[in-house]
């Protein structure tokens, strides 16, 4: 897919998204709005309207945003961190994680630090191809054990939602533990190596004034290890739970053998 087709400009961020940002997040699973300058953190706070409500990480602020930027403060954690971070869904180590991931740029001056996106549809039909008893372990309610900091949580790597859709939650990386259940810890290695698939990555740098919108159920996203002296980098994050008032499409439609359709890649 070329970046055009989920970059979206526009004027200044409302507490609502435009019908045309709203089609590219249900057709790819992700859109950036290119803005002219960021936007302030109470533009964001007040996405929480269309967007649901905010979801805390362990490092946000009372407001809900949490700062990107390699400050080593605090220590531990891949967002205060120039290193690469291997495509992972937000939240893998929570049994409610957030429904959806958005990055705001603000500083993108370093050198390096790409954003790296991969379509779980596409990454689900891969394993297919490889074997579907890799896909099938990998739906068992005790297929990931993942912790992050003392927070755990146990669960499918893909699980069914509503409809024929359905949901990734995959994290695996040196700054957790990822535990697989003895039918599911081969799958679990598998998986690992296809989300990190060149062929499978989609690559898009962001600059000040882009807000990338995710899919946490159907776009993994990371980022390229960056050159902290080259320049400053800083990103807020935000994630919302997706029960907002615009209707948005979450997960992906699961193929074993044909071209995945909600499918960034
Ligand atoms: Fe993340």
């Amino acid at each position: 897919m070329a970046e055009s087709g989920f970059r979206v400009k526009l004027e200044r961020l409302d507490n609502s998204l435009p019908d045309e940002a709203v089609e590219r997040f249900n057709t790819y699973g992700l859109v950036v709005l290119e803005l002219p300058e960021p936007p302030t953190v109470e533009q964001l706070v007040a996405l929480e309207k269309p967007l649901g409500n905010l979801w805390y990480h362990q490092r946000s602020g009372p407001n809900g945003i949490s700062v990107i930027e390699p400050t080593g403060n605090p220590p531990g954690f891949l967002g205060t961190m120039p290193d690469e971070h291997p495509p992972h869904t937000d939240g893998a180590y929570n049994d409610q994680p957030p429904r959806i991931v958005l990055l705001s740029c603000e500083y993108a001056e370093a050198e390096g630090g790409d954003s790296v996106l991969v379509s779980a549809a596409a990454v689900y039909q891969r394993l297919a191809d490889k074997g579907v008893d890799l896909v099938d372990s990998l739906h068992a309610p005790d297929a990931l054990t993942i912790d992050r900091n003392g927070s755990i949580s146990c669960k499918a790597a893909f699980q069914r939602v509503e409809d024929d859709r359905v949901s990734v939650c995959f994290r695996m990386d040196k700054h957790s533990s990822t535990q697989g259940s003895m039918n599911s810890s081969h799958a679990i290695e598998v998986m690992s190596e296809v989300v990190s698939a060149p062929d499978l990555q989609l690559r898009t740098t962001l600059k000040r004034g882009d807000v990338l919108l995710i899919d946490n159920s159907a776009i993994l996203h990371g980022r390229t290890e960056f050159d902290a002296s080259s320049g400053r980098r800083r990103m807020l994050r935000a994630n919302f739970m997706g029960n907002g008032e615009q209707k948005l499409e979450f997960g992906f439609i699961a193929r074993r053998g044909e071209a995945g359709v909600h499918s960034a890649g």
